[in-house]
């Protein structure tokens, strides 16, 4: 009797854990201060990356998470394996895949440069340009701060602020505490259209790829790519982008 009750009790675990298995969930992290790819709306976490993560966690039979957290402690949050996957905007480097495995690219992304209307900086390479001594406000840990760390702080030509967010940084701007923010277009667009007397230099810095991120090994990387992949085919990832990006003849 005793192996019964047993036994019963093993199949009904195994049973329940099955059932958790099946409607499991995906915990996605992300910094949404970074619009159009995330930001916050009332309570809850929208944004271009939120929607294909939906999206792709529905068609893997996934409930959504999402993880709102700083930009810096993403990587670190796939690494103690606090969340399954990032998408934040996150550009594939060679150095973040030491840590970390990277998703097909969904997207491009620029960094670009943020000034006030009435700035003596006229191109990216008044940035560079000898005995330039600017004072360049960027997002921690994000690659504009990892460029021009290397391009102006290490060269000798200006000081690099960090700041914990975008908006952080281009309020600093505002308030004339940096000379310019080093930042992703997308955002860049975002902030300079909600902020009066500031624009976005004509000339790029650097183009990225963004995608999503994952701890390494992760089994679900290759379901993830798949379902991105049928997402980009049938249309649903324009669609979503196009929601959000004015990618229209008008721009
Ligand atoms: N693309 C840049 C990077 O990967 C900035 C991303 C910032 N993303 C965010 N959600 N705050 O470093």
């Amino acid at each position: 009797m005793k192996k019964l009750t047993a036994l019963i009790l093993a199949l009904v675990l195994a049973l329940s854990m099955t059932c958790a298995a099946l409607a499991d969930t995906l915990t996605m992290c992300t910094n949404a201060s970074f619009p159009p790819y995330e930001f916050v709306d009332g309570d809850k976490v929208v944004g271009i990356d939120a929607e294909i993560a939906a999206a792709v966690a529905a068609k893997l039979g996934y409930d959504l998470e999402i993880m709102d957290i700083e930009f810096s402690a993403c990587i670190p949050a796939l690494v103690s394996g606090k969340a399954n996957f990032c998408m934040a905007g996150m550009t594939v480097t060679e150095e973040r895949k030491q840590s970390v495995d990277f998703s097909d690219s969904y997207a491009t992304g620029v960094q670009v440069v943020i000034v006030k209307e009435d700035s003596a900086i006229a191109t990216v390479d008044d940035l560079f340009a000898e005995g330039a001594k600017h004072v360049v406000g960027v997002q921690e840990s994000t690659t504009g701060d990892i460029y021009v760390t290397g391009d102006i702080e290490e060269a000798g030509l200006g000081t690099v602020n960090r700041y914990q967010n975008g908006n952080d940084a281009v309020m600093a701007l505002l308030a004339g505490k940096v000379d310019c923010v080093v930042i992703d277009n997308e955002p860049a667009k975002a902030y300079v259209a909600a902020n009066a007397g500031l624009k976005i230099l004509d000339t790029e810095y650097i183009v990225e790829e963004y995608a999503a991120a994952f701890p390494k090994g992760s089994d679900l990387l290759e379901k993830f790519n798949t379902a991105l992949a049928e997402l980009k085919a049938d249309g649903t990832l324009d669609a979503i982008v196009a929601k959000y990006i004015n990618t229209g003849d008008a721009e």
